[in-house]
């Protein structure tokens, strides 16, 4: 059965009218056309589709749009303030901290949770607040001088 369901996504209020099961990955990209958050495994293993809910790093593929009833998303499209990018959107840019992109989204949206987090993350906290994240391009250690500079 479908619901109303009402939340923020990117700073603006949103209301859509669905099944409360459906997937928030599926809703971002497909009602919303972010197609920024990726799909990679759909099982909540990889970190491709992570979102901010509330300020802290969120599956989306393992969220029902139900379950963000009332509540504050942030997708990547939502990071920069203009033309101006997040400081760890920057970071990753500065840092050359990706080979072909797809992990990037969901690599940032997870550094920013971690950073809400930890404003003051050591090496060893980044890499453990990272490490399910995956890339396959091996662009790891370039992510993690990223985040690094990007907490200080
Ligand atoms: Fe959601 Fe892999 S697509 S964790």
């Amino acid at each position: 059965m479908k619901a109303k369901i009402e939340f923020t996504l990117n700073g603006k209020n949103v209301s859509v009218e669905l099944e409360e099961s459906k997937k928030l990955l599926w809703v971002l990209r497909t009602h919303f056309n972010l197609t920024g958050t990726k799909y990679g495994c759909g099982e909540g293993y990889c970190g491709a589709c992570t979102v901010l809910i509330n300020n802290s790093a969120t599956r989306s593929c393992a969220t029902t749009i139900g379950e963000v009833a009332g509540k504050n998303v942030i997708t990547i499209e939502g990071l920069a303030q203009g033309e101006k990018l997040h400081p760890v959107q920057q970071a990753f840019a500065d840092h050359d901290a990706l080979q072909c992109g797809y992990c990037t989204p969901g690599m940032i949206m997870n550094a920013v949770g971690l950073l809400n987090d930890q404003p003051n993350p050591s090496r060893e906290d980044i890499i453990l607040g990272m490490e399910d994240n995956l890339c396959r391009c091996g662009a790891h250690n370039r992510i993690l001088d990223a985040i690094e500079a990007a907490a200080n």
